[in-house]
């Protein structure tokens, strides 16, 4: 007779197994991993500490009673990435699907509980097939018990969703109100309607990918913030993303060992800026400049690429850097730019991790298209979110900042800390081309030879207005600096200002223009 100890290794084995081998060997040949062997692969080697694994449904309708499976298409637990504790978990597709049963969402809710509690992140491995078909209204109640936990947990502890295979209806709205989805190509999908219903309502053919794949999302919708080849990839950068971020709001990043001996003048960010003004240059070459090992860890790469976000170390401290980038599009802030802008700067402050912003902006995109779609409620929102952001702020203005776009990137009068313009830095209401046709106008209409004279008037725009020193003498920039001075400044200035404490008026919570 078997006793008892063997019994619970047998249940282990059993839960083990998931929905059995062929749903496994179905898993694999579709070529995404079961759901324990991505935890594997994710967390710290032999850190994985399950809770629930002997959690069963308790339905009986349609056949259930007959197919209890231990743990409920769901593998939950806690764990350590690089040293650190986190929450997990991980949709187990060979169980139903990976459909989300009522007992399958408490056990999300008990580990998002938990780590509430304990202050730390959670990541979820999403790979389902929605909700439980079987079990109805109850499965529908399970997802909103996920929704309201994943918000009332935003801005406490970071939150991290994989999608690594289908996520459909109301099911996206839990990875969507995390703070970063990851999605892989070719095996990924979200929609809210897949292509069936697409078609019977709008008649629009189209497939499971265009729809809803990673790549759609990565640069179409802006739904995913990282998109890699395969699983493996996704689970070593969520590790690397982490290391960026503290464990909750109260804590600051861990901060890395940084050589302050190291030769901080770097010369080839002399050469970067061109000459002319009109012509574009790369500003990613700038960033990986200025950071640390030039590791630079990009949010939304293929999304709004006239504006770019992501994760790097100066000086050893975590930062978030919002760069306007020349290369596409001239760098304006359009309506997708502003809120891929606005939504990592709301990330940054929220965990206290400090902002660089690089800034080479020729202003707002003109054009019906973005007014008519609001680029006026949707600028308003980077305004509103480097206006909020009560964590350091540095600018360093490499070439233009004119407009309303100079206030919004983190301008000294919204409460920029450090200001810094290199000598090609260009501050002014508009660029010497439209400010001479407007100022000059009258003038320009009566000359004998306007070309001549406008040629005459841009010349002595250029010279007044085009630089930073008037910024400068106003104290709205701290400092005129060499571009090769950049990195030593930044990392003292990072330094010094690590001990910041700054705050909002008390209120329930602001109201930014959605
Ligand atoms: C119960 C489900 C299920 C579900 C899949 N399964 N989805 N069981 N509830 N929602 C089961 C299947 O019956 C099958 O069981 C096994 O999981 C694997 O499914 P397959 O169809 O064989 O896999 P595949 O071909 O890879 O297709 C995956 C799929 C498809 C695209 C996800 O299964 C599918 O379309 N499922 C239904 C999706 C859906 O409409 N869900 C409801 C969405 S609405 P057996 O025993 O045969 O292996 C929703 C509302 C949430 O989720 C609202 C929140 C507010």
């Amino acid at each position: 007779m078997e006793n008892k100890s063997e019994k619970l290794l047998r249940l282990r084995e059993l839960a083990l197994l998931g929905g059995g081998e062929d749903k496994i060997k179905s898993q694999h040949e579709k070529g995404k991993l079961t759901a324990r062997e991505r935890i594997q692969l994710l967390v710290d080697e032999g850190s994985f500490q399950e809770i629930d694994m002997f959690v069963k449904h308790r339905s009986s309708d349609f056949g259930l009673d007959k197919q209890k499976l231990l743990g409920d298409g769901v593998v939950t637990g806690y764990a350590r990435i690089n040293g650190r504790a986190v929450a997990v978990f991980s949709q187990d597709f060979t169980v139903f699907g990976g459909s989300l049963s009522k007992a399958h969402a408490e056990k999300i809710c008990k580990i998002m509980d938990l780590a509430m509690k304990l202050g730390i992140p959670v990541i979820g491995l999403n790979d389902s097939g929605g909700a439980r078909i079987q079990e109805g209204v109850v499965s529908l109640g399970g997802y909103a018990d996920i929704f309201l936990r994943n918000t009332l947990a935003s801005g406490v502890i970071p939150q991290i969703s994989a999608v690594l295979g289908p996520c459909a209806g109301g099911a996206v709205y839990s990875p969507a109100i995390t703070d970063f989805i990851f999605m892989v190509k070719g095996s990924s999908h979200m929609f809210v309607t897949g292509p069936n219903v697409v078609k019977t309502v709008t008649h629009e053919e189209v497939s499971f990918e265009e729809l809803g794949g990673a790549e759609t999302h990565a640069s179409k919708s802006g739904v995913a913030h990282f998109i890699y080849e395969n699983e493996i990839e996704v689970f070593q950068k969520i590790r690397e993303l982490l290391d960026y971020l503290p464990s909750n709001w109260k804590e600051t990043s861990p901060e890395k060992d940084f050589d302050f001996e190291s030769e901080l003048i770097i010369p080839e960010l002399d050469k970067i800026v061109p000459e002319n003004p009109n012509k574009p240059y790369d500003m990613k070459e700038i960033i990986n400049l200025i950071l640390d090992e030039g590791k630079f860890l990009e949010v939304h790469e293929n999304y709004a690429q006239n504006i770019i976000v992501g994760f790097g170390r100066i000086g050893g401290i975590s930062v978030g850097i919002i760069a306007n980038q020349p290369a596409v599009l001239a760098g304006v802030l359009d309506i997708n730019a502003s809120v891929k802008g606005a939504r990592f700067v709301r990330f940054c402050d929220a965990f206290n991790i400090p902002l660089l912003v690089l800034e080479d902006v020729p202003g707002f995109l003109p054009g019906t298209e973005q007014e008519w779609n609001g680029i006026i409620r949707h600028g308003s929102k980077l305004l509103f979110a480097f206006c909020e952001a009560t964590v350091p702020k540095v600018t360093v203005i490499t070439r233009k900042a004119y407009g309303g776009a100079y206030d919004v990137m983190n301008s000294k009068h919204i409460r920029g800390d450090f200001n810094f313009a290199w000598p090609s830095a260009e501050i002014a209401v508009m660029g010497p081309k439209g400010a001479v046709e407007i100022i000059f106008r009258k003038e320009i209409s009566k000359a004998n030879d306007p070309e001549k004279l406008i040629n005459e008037r841009l010349n002595e725009y250029t010279d007044k207005f085009a630089n930073p020193y008037i910024a400068a003498e106003w104290g709205y920039i701290d400092d005129v600096i060499l571009p090769r001075e950049t990195k030593l400044k930044l990392v003292n200035t990072f330094q010094l200002i690590k001990t910041k404490v700054d705050s909002n008026p008390k209120k329930k919570h602001s109201n930014i223009p959605l």
